[in-house]
């Protein structure tokens, strides 16, 4: 273990009264080809001269990590696990069985841990999910992302509308509940182009939609050969649009880019958003860890293969550190108010372990802008703080 627990638990500048509820994070990843935009931790998977995934390794590796973690968070319940990647679906249902008895013999998890899994829309992972479902998986997250086949092209999707269509249908006949992950401003697209996409997306009622506004993100081909897309104000236009009709299927916006039917909130992201704590293990996963007296963070190797011999040798975090206490109010922040419904005051004390004054400027400044609601116990994002988010947000940063 890279920080001995006692080490962790020694006196600090922190209070923190109770630990927050604990998540579970499992990166896998590898895909069968790298999209242009994509700047997560995903890597191409050549079958061919290399043969297989190595996924027994892989679970071997991701075993070990958990152990040498687990001193990290004795004792406490797991309420959710999200199995995410790159392309967790190009595991076989055999691992992905393998994976989840191996966390439950390590874990207390809780009798109704949320379990989910993201998959891509090909057509061998739709044939796998009635059997990720039998190993232990309570929700899918399907990466859609359009069902309109120029557009699919433009984000160099291997999968067509075709297959997301099936996949969509089958994901609704083996899970009760699923998300379909939704991209807009994408090369060419016009607003009637993503009415389509969303007369497509509403006729399945899926339970829960996450949305994206398609971002050029450093060191990405798409950065390097940036694709023509909609203009800003269009892109408002097509978010409104997707806001106005999924409200009248009756989702409710309940996070900047999440909706979800009644009873079909993502338990884990709302654990994020609300500054719970969570441990990542895999490649280049994050850790959120809280302590009596301090909030620390984690990250693991990113490339798979020297994550993997990292490991297995008990090894697999490269970089540790203590959250201080300035940038807490900013963290914390940075996740209460992506939420419609925002955050309690003695939630943000209880989670970042500091008192109200650390925030009591911030709050007069988002108040007087009209960026924030407030009554006694709760502050939340007004419609105005939602479309400028990120400028309410830096009212928390610590030199203001
Ligand atoms: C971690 S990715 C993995 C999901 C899955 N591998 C897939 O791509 O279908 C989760 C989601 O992030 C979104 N995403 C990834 N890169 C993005 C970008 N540059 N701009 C906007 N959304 C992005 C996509 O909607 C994607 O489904
Ligand atoms: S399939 Fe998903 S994770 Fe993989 S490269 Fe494409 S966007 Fe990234």
């Amino acid at each position: 273990m890279s920080q001995d627990i006692q080490h962790l638990m020694r006196p600090g500048t922190l209070s923190l009264s109770s630990l927050p509820p604990l998540s579970l994070y499992v990166h896998l990843p590898w895909c069968l080809k790298k999209c242009p935009y994509c700047d997560f931790n995903s890597h191409e998977w050549q079958s061919g001269a290399s043969g297989e995934l190595p996924e027994q390794r892989y679970l071997d590796a991701l075993c070990s990590d958990l152990e040498h973690s687990l001193p990290l968070i004795w004792g406490r319940a797991v309420h959710s696990i999200f199995i995410g990647g790159g392309t967790p679906s190009l595991f076989s249902p055999a691992a992905i069985d393998r994976l989840i008895s191996d966390l439950r013999a390590r874990l207390n998890l809780e009798a109704d841990c949320e379990i989910t899994l993201e998959a891509n829309p090909g057509t061998f992972e739709k044939d796998r999910f009635k059997a990720f479902r039998s190993a232990g998986v309570t929700r899918l997250s399907i990466g859609v992302q359009s069902f309109n086949n120029a557009h699919l092209k433009a984000l160099g999707r291997v999968h067509d509308r075709a297959q997301a269509l099936a996949a969509v249908e089958e994901a609704a006949n083996a899970f009760d509940t699923f998300n379909l992950d939704l991209m807009y401003a994408l090369p060419g697209q016009t607003l009637a182009n993503l009415e389509d996409d969303l007369d497509t997306l509403l006729a399945f009622e899926p339970p829960h939609v996450s949305v994206y506004h398609l971002t050029i993100e450093p060191n990405t081909v798409f950065a390097k050969f940036p694709p023509q897309v909609p203009q800003d104000d269009d892109a408002y236009a097509m978010l409104d649009r997707i806001t106005e009709r999924t409200a009248l299927t009756g989702m409710q916006r309940y996070e900047v880019s999440a909706y979800a039917k009644p009873n079909h909130r993502c338990w884990h992201n709302l654990n994020y958003w609300q500054f719970g704590d969570y441990l990542g293990i895999g490649a280049g996963a994050h850790s959120k860890l809280s302590f009596a007296h301090r909030i620390t963070r984690q990250v693991r190797f990113r490339e798979p293969a020297l994550y993997m011999t990292q490991a297995l040798q008990g090894a697999p975090v490269t970089q540790h550190e203590e959250v201080s206490r300035d940038d807490l109010p900013f963290e914390y922040m940075l996740n209460a108010l992506r939420l419609k419904e925002g955050f309690s005051l003695t939630d943000y004390m209880a989670r970042t372990g500091l008192a109200m004054t650390s925030i009591q400027k911030g709050l007069a400044a988002a108040e007087a802008k009209q960026l924030i609601g407030r009554d006694l116990n709760k502050v939340w994002p007004t419609e105005r703080g939602f479309d400028f988010l990120s400028d309410l947000q830096e009212l928390f940063l610590a030199d203001r």
